[in-house]
Order: structure tokens, then C-alpha cells, then sequence
């Protein structure tokens, strides 16, 4: 079966998205206090931040994974305490500390002064930044190319499938090229 396209190389190329949205929500942080242009607009960058979470990281790419690589690769490796499953936590405590950012945005733009929810989304924010690059790093170096080394080609051409069929259905919200399979082989 041909694969149309790889769906890891796409999984990576939103990686690096991710870690440039990263970026700059903190250097926006840092302008925006550096500027003194006050808790107003920290709250609504945050409130920016926890969509992009909830919408791109979870929803879109977090689904294909969920939905297409990981079902498959457990397969072949298995779940419990492997790899998946520590994935998958990660995927949970990322949910975890998206909903707390949520909620709390909210509260700040009634309150400025609100110091809990100030304290919750800041916690929170660190929390994710950490933990999603550390998760990125663990998918990009150990579980993709696990995945290459034992998935076999119609395996591969399944995710695919999957994946494709949620950026159908999603619209592809994450807008990043698709590289062709042809594309890759010479890498
Ligand atoms: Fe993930
Ligand atoms: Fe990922």
C-alpha cells in the first residue's frame, strides 16, 4: 500500500511549531511586563495561549496521536508503564494544566487583583512550557523512530489514514506543510 504521506514527519514538523509558539508567549510575557502594559494583556495572551492548547496541541495533534500512532505502536510495544504510557500521562497532566490556565482567565479578567488565579496561571504556564518541550524532546528523539523501526508499511499507511481523516475533519487548524513521503526518503 502507498503511504501519501508520513504522518511522523508531520507530527515532528507541528513539534516545532509548538516550540516556537513556546518561545513566544515567553518573550511576550517578558514584553508585556518588561512595558509595564499591566495584567490585562498578560491575561488576554494567556487566554491565547490556552485555546492554542486546547485546540492545536490537544485536540488536533494530541488526537492524532491518540487516535492514530499510539493504538497502532502499542501493538507492537505495548501500553502500560512503556513509553505510550508515558505519553499518554503526559497528554493528561498537559489537559490538566491547559484547564486550570482556562479557568482562570476568566477570573482575572473580572479581577486583576485576583492573586490565587494569578499564582494558578503562572504555575500552570511554567508547568506546560516545561513539560511540553520535555515531551516533544521524548517523542522527536525516542518514541518516533520507534515507531519507524517497528511499524510495518501498511501500519504506517493506517496512521496515516487516521491522521489525515482528523485533519479532514478538523481543517488541518495546525497549518503546516505536509511533506510528501517521496520528500523524505532522501533524508
Ligand atoms: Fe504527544
Ligand atoms: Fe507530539
Amino acid at each position: 500500500m502507498a503511504i501519501s504521506y508520513d504522518p511522523i514527519a508531520v507530527l515532528m514538523e507541528e513539534h516545532q511549531g509548538f516550540l516556537r509558539r513556546l518561545e513566544e508567549v515567553r518573550t511576550d510575557l517578558q514584553r508585556l511586563s518588561g512595558e509595564g502594559r499591566g495584567a490585562r494583556a498578560v491575561a488576554a495572551s494567556m487566554s491565547t495561549f490556552a485555546d492554542f492548547l486546547a485546540k492545536d496541541v490537544d485536540g488536533f495533534h494530541g488526537r492524532k496521536e491518540e487516535e492514530g500512532l499510539f493504538p497502532i505502536l502499542v501493538r507492537h510495544i505495548g501500553s502500560e508503564g512503556g513509553p505510550v504510557g508515558v505519553m499518554l500521562e503526559e497528554h493528561g497532566l498537559l489537559r490538566r494544566h491547559q484547564k486550570t490556565i482556562a479557568r482562570n482567565v476568566p477570573k482575572l479578567e473580572t479581577d486583576l487583583e485576583a492573586v490565587e488565579a494569578w499564582t494558578a496561571v503562572s504555575v500552570a504556564t511554567d508547568a506546560v512550557d516545561r513539560l511540553l518541550a520535555d515531551h516533544i524532546e521524548k517523542e522527536d528523539r525516542v518514541l518516533f523512530p520507534m515507531a519507524r523501526a517497528v511499524l510495518t508499511p501498511a501500519e504506517m499507511s493506517e496512521v496515516a489514514e487516521i491522521c489525515e481523516a482528523i485533519e479532514v475533519q478538523l481543517g488541518a487548524s495546525f497549518g503546516v506543510r505536509r511533506p510528501a513521503y517521496g520528500d523524505l526518503r532522501g533524508r
